[in-house]
């Protein structure tokens, strides 16, 4: 009897892992980790006593839908090389109390601050790149939001009916732009498109919600270019002709105008902001523009971030639009790793120097026994020796694949959860270091 109830349970749960593997999309039936049956993570179930060993972070799509790794505000703006909110949401949950304070040293479009505030944890972040940390800075504001809703509207309106500014591209011989912005404006955008990002542009300063409007223009310029609608991460050159699209299957043209984008991203983000202001908490928030390198850090209780890796993604460059026509400070020296510089042996070798002084200044601040969780494909292998030169207890390494269900891509990427800790007081690492 009990023989045949084995059986039959095994050949059930042969069904459903059948079933499963059915349902499994093309790049996850590449990896065995999405066969094995494990019951993945979810992030909302995560307490302090739950073992590392217990967690799961291979997340097939059906288990993380797309809209849940992008809700709210995580979609305000596309950005290359953020990681996913709930991979952020398990290391809080598992390390962090809410009273404690964690630290984003590359807090890039914001992953770690948006998620500590949702669980009441105190956050602060710092980047580099102005328009990461103004992206940031309008995911964790706080907002009126009838207020706001009044003047997107009114600023839509304007623009729709005809009463707003004169199309024209004008602007462009004022002070306001340089004539690096005004060669890459004009040859990026159809002159009706350009004259349509100018005119909101040109309404901006009217507004109260001034940074929340240029996401808006910026993500309405990052589709208005003259780009294929595969390429839209790292176009080369303006797409001027029609062009066989690879994502539609069919021939597609560059777009001429902008006012479409203008309206759908303005009303999209509108929803956003208000969704995450139905469960943003009291936790206090910052975000500062600033190199990692010379940060004025607070006291912390832990770290939660994923660095820049080396010679690999323009974190300036990926916004160059945004840059041009908001004329932010463009500081792409500074960025550690920069895709610039390449990946040398010397850009290697620079590159685990930098972080590694980084995470040694955020160590200085951190309180005995608290963490710094580093999230890194680290292909080159050059975390071990940056371990070494911070100087703390390696206590985990954790592996995940990285199911990116967007993009085309033919290579399986995998990254690492690494945890650092500091001793605490008395032992080797627990007293404070002197640089
Ligand atoms: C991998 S991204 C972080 C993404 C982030 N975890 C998210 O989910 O949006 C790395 C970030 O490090 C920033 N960065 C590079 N060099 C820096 C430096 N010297 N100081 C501060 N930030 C820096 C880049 O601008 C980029 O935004």
């Amino acid at each position: 009897m009990t023989n045949r109830i084995t059986q039959l349970t095994e050949t059930t749960l042969g069904k459903q892992m059948l079933r499963q593997n059915d349902s499994l999309t093309n790049e996850e039936k590449r990896v065995d980790h999405y066969k094995d049956g494990r019951p993945y993570t979810i992030a909302s179930t995560v307490r302090k006593k739950t073992p590392l060993e217990e967690l799961n972070l291979n997340w097939r799509e059906q288990d993380l839908r797309e809209r849940e790794r992008t809700k709210h505000v995580h979609r305000l703006h596309p950005y290359l090389g953020k990681y996913i909110p709930q991979l952020v949401e398990i290391f809080l949950r598992k390390y962090f109390s809410t009273a404690d304070v964690v630290l984003d040293p590359f807090s890039g479009s914001g992953t770690t601050l948006v998620q500590a505030n949702e669980l009441g944890i105190n956050s602060i972040g710092y980047d580099v790149s102005a328009f990461n940390v103004l992206l940031t800075q309008v995911k964790i504001a706080s907002y009126n939001i009838p207020k706001l809703k009044k003047e997107v509207n009114d600023l839509l309106l304007r623009l729709e009916s005809g009463q707003g500014p004169d199309l024209s591209i004008q602007d462009l011989k004022t002070a306001a732009f340089n004539d690096e912005a005004r060669k890459y404006l004009k040859l990026w955008f159809a002159p009706q498109a350009l004259a349509e990002l100018l005119a909101f542009r040109r309404l901006i300063s009217e507004y109260d919600n001034q940074d929340l409007l240029k996401v808006i223009l910026s993500r309405a310029a990052r589709s208005a270019r003259l780009t294929t609608h595969f390429d839209l991460d790292f176009p080369k050159k303006p797409q001027t002709e029609p062009y066989h699209c690879y994502k539609h299957a069919r021939t597609c043209s560059p777009t001429s105008d902008a006012y479409k984008f203008i309206r759908r991203y303005a009303l999209d983000t509108v929803a956003r902001v208000e969704a995450f202001s139905a469960v943003k908490t009291k936790a206090s928030v910052q975000v500062h523009h600033a190199d990692s390198r010379n940060g004025k850090f607070p006291e912390i209780d832990g770290v939660i971030t994923s660095p820049p890796y080396v010679g690999l993604i323009d974190y300036h460059e990926q916004h160059a639009y945004a840059y041009h026509l908001l004329g932010l400070h463009d500081q792409r020296d500074l960025e550690i790793g920069a895709a610039a510089k390449g990946s040398s042996i010397r850009a290697k070798k620079s590159y685990q120097e930098e972080i590694a002084s980084v995470f040694r200044h955020t160590a200085e601040n951190l309180r005995p026994g608290g963490r710094i969780i580093v999230v890194v494909g680290d292909k080159a292998n050059l975390y071990p020796e940056i371990a070494e030169l911070v100087g703390l207890e390696q206590e985990a390494i954790l592996q995940r694949h990285v199911n990116r269900r967007t993009g085309r891509r033919s290579n399986e990427f995998y990254e690492s959860v690494l945890i650092w800790r500091k001793q605490k007081k008395g032992t080797k690492n627990g007293s404070r270091r002197e640089n």
